[in-house]
């Protein structure tokens, strides 16, 4: 298995662009499913999770392929198998996202049932309630989900929970449903309204995506379009936190810093300089170290659970103590074992981590839970004395984009080992 060594305690400094979103593009993917032309995508980000939903698409007879400038174009209007098998269904989650695009279109899906995560349990409850107001029948059998309908109709759902996939999910159902949708209660996610200008580029007839109503008319069918996947507002978040962390100076381009307020607030008060322009941000933490700033997670437009971990690295180097609050997943303080073990001082109880700033940590062998827990040893490995070495890192690149190339380039020394 691939290693990452980092040797600690180079500032981060210069300027870097981020890659497309992967929680952007998993779901316009499986929306080619609703389509019977080609689409184009350009900026898709070359990661594994990526490679997951194409070949489940593959495997269900779609046709994919790149092109000399890098762009992607898939086709997916003659699918001969409508099943997601549990082997790569249990490899990534997100596979869950082709469920409401394939009853939609040809009125059956077999889709194996995910199962619990490094995270937290993760289930699926609000799609399967959800897509059962919309008219098809559901069942559970080998662990399996099947679904049927002979067309799906509109329907006034309100979500129990906040879901970003389950909003995804039934928002592409209801494209091809007969009448009008209304969907409340739902997640307001960045990537939610990416999906939506996506599908209404393709005819879709979609409003109030990025709020708390969205509205669906239902169409016959969608054309065929060519998209530019936004940029990752996780992974610019990353690098502004890798950044502060080794009191660093960098400037991240090509991003929408609004996406990012929660965080760019929270770094402003452990003391970062930030200044924010139409599509960039530049960070100046001066050397200096980070003052400590609680953070409490939630859905958009709160602090994100996605960059809960990487924060925890900051206030674990802080000069005081802070309290995180994970209020979205049950499970995900994994990191923190692997944290003490490089000197951090954090306990933990329930949903709550204690963390009391340490002023030095120190270089261990570590071990990667899952995508963000990597991407905070990364973290702490660029700050801490002495050689890290981060094991299982198939779970970081799932997620960040040549991450030890934009490191480097940054002025970080962190190698990949072969297996
Ligand atoms: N939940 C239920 N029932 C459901 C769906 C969700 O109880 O039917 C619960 C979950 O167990 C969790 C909470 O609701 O406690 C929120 O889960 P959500 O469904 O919003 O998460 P998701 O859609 O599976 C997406 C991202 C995650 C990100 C979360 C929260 C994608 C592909 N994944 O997951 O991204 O953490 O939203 O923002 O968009 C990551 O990129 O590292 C990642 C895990």
């Amino acid at each position: 298995m691939e290693k990452l060594l980092i040797k600690g305690g180079n500032s981060l400094k210069g300027e870097i662009s981020c890659s497309g979103a992967k929680n952007a593009a998993l779901p316009m993917i499986a929306a080619t499913i609703l389509n019977d032309e080609e689409i184009i995508f350009r900026n898709l980000p070359y990661l594994q999770d990526i490679t997951t939903m194409f070949e489940l698409l593959g495997s269900m007879g779609a046709n994919i392929s790149l092109d000399e400038s890098m762009d992607f174009s898939i086709c997916a209007n003659k699918l001969t198998d409508l099943e997601a098998r549990y082997e790569l269904v249990k490899t990534m989650r997100a596979s869950i996202l082709v469920l409401g695009p394939m009853v939609t279109k040809y009125g059956y899906a077999k889709i194996a049932l995910p199962g619990g995560c490094a995270i937290g349990s993760r289930p699926v409850n609000f799609h399967l309630d959800a897509l059962k107001k919309l008219g098809a029948s559901i069942s559970l059998e080998n662990g399996y989900i099947q679904a049927k309908a002979d067309r799906l109709i509109g329907a006034d759902i309100v979500f129990d929970g906040i879901t970003v996939t389950g909003t995804e999910n039934i928002m592409m159902a209801a494209c091809l449903a007969k009448g009008k949708t209304t969907l409340r209660n739902v997640a307001m996610e960045p990537e939610v309204s990416d999906l939506a200008d996506f599908l209404n580029l393709m005819g879709a007839k979609i409003k109030g995506a990025g709020s708390e109503l969205i509205e669906i008319e239902g169409v016959e069918n969608l054309n065929s379009t060519t998209y530019t996947i936004p940029a990752d507002r996780i992974e610019a978040g990353t690098y502004l936190v890798a950044a502060a962390a080794t009191g660093g100076e960098i400037k991240i381009n090509s991003i929408q810093p609004e996406r990012l307020n929660n965080v760019i607030e929270r770094l402003k008060l452990a003391g970062a300089l930030i200044e924010v322009n139409t599509n960039s941000i530049s960070l100046n933490m001066n050397n200096k170290r980070p003052l400590p700033v609680d953070i409490s997670t939630s859905p958009f437009p709160g602090f994100p659970t996605d960059m809960q971990a990487q924060f925890s690295v900051l206030n674990a180097l802080a000069d005081g103590e802070s309290i995180v609050e994970e209020n979205v997943f049950e499970n995900r303080f994994m990191h923190v074992q692997e944290l003490n073990r490089m000197g951090c001082n954090i306990s933990t109880s329930g949903n709550i981590a204690k963390i009391i700033g340490v002023n030095k940590i120190s270089g261990a062998q570590v071990m990667a839970t899952d995508l963000r827990a990597s991407a905070s040893l990364i973290l702490a490995g660029l700050v801490a004395n002495g050689e890290t070495v981060v094991d299982r890192i198939y779970h970081i690149d799932r997620g960040y984009e040549r991450i030890e190339e934009k490191l480097s380039y940054l002025g970080a020394d962190i190698t990949r080992l072969p297996s």
